[in-house]
């Protein structure tokens, strides 16, 4: 039987940090991703813009036979993932912002939550927010340097430290004692953040917790690999093949897989 990929997609190498979830927990299953590298960031785009490109390439994974996909990109979620559900037979699962778990821990009733301005603009955020965190205090930050440097592999040094300190250190000092890491590619940098933060302070992500989501996905719709299956992993990019193949051993270190140029995408 044919081993049908599960389709993944991203603004750029950030959803990387979801692959690697999935790739965790469901290391039978092949894997496409693409990286919109090209017109990365979203973060700061219209929505209709966001839109037309995660179709596009949603278009380009179900062609190349993917069995379901995973929105792995926060601003693509908010921009997308209802008209994607409404046009496509097949299974979607899109990221949301770790909002919920951070209420549970907080203690000072501060949160901090990085993410695009694209996730924070919209109604679904807010929505989140008043089901979750209506009496706590959240404060909101777009980081678009940390995109820059994931979608450059610069994961630490003196610039990483720079941009997180700018970015981070006037949550702390408002008394957040929870991070929320609302944009996919902000994990890659979860080490420099913990190194800021110390231990008393929680920084959350939901790489995992949608990777268990995939799993329930994949199980209720009978979509699981054929176990006699050799699964492969293939991560295309929009952007520079050059860029990918450089970045990619410091975000995925370690993982075997293809890198290639997304054939088509403009
Ligand atoms: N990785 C994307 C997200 O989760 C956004 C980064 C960007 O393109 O602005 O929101």
């Amino acid at each position: 039987m044919q081993n049908r990929p599960i389709g993944i997609l991203d603004s750029g190498l950030g959803g990387l940090s979801v692959l690697r979830e999935i790739h965790a927990l469901l290391p039978n299953e092949s894997l496409h991703y693409v990286g919109d590298s090209a017109w990365c960031p979203y973060g700061p785009k219209p929505v209709e813009d966001i839109r037309a490109r995660v179709f596009a390439i949603t278009d380009h994974l179900l062609a190349l036979g993917a069995k379901m996909v995973v929105v792995a990109c926060n601003s693509a979620t908010i921009a997308a993932v209802e008209s994607l559900r409404a046009a496509y037979p097949v299974p979607f699962t899109g990221m949301e912002p770790a909002v919920k778990p951070a209420a549970a821990l907080t203690k000072t009733n501060t949160i901090g939550v990085l993410a695009t301005e694209a996730s924070l603009a919209g109604e679904k955020y807010l929505r989140l927010v008043n089901a979750h965190a209506r009496d706590l205090r959240l404060i909101t930050r777009p980081c678009p340097e940390f995109v820059d440097l994931v979608e450059a592999g610069i994961l630490d040094g003196i610039e990483a430290r720079h941009a997180v300190n700018f970015h981070v250190m006037p949550l702390l000092n408002e008394g957040a004692d929870v991070i929320v890491l609302g944009c996919t590619h902000y994990p890659f940098l979860r080490p420099v953040i913990e190194q800021l933060t110390g231990p008393d302070v929680a920084v959350i992500d939901t790489g995992a917790a949608v990777a268990r989501q995939v799993k329930r996905r994949l199980e209720t719709d009978n979509l699981f690999a054929p176990e006699d299956t050799e699964p492969t992993i293939r991560i295309t990019t929009t952007g520079s093949p050059k860029i990918l193949e450089r970045a990619f051993p410091k975000l995925c270190p370690g993982l075997k897989a293809d890198l290639k140029q997304a054939e088509g995408l403009g």
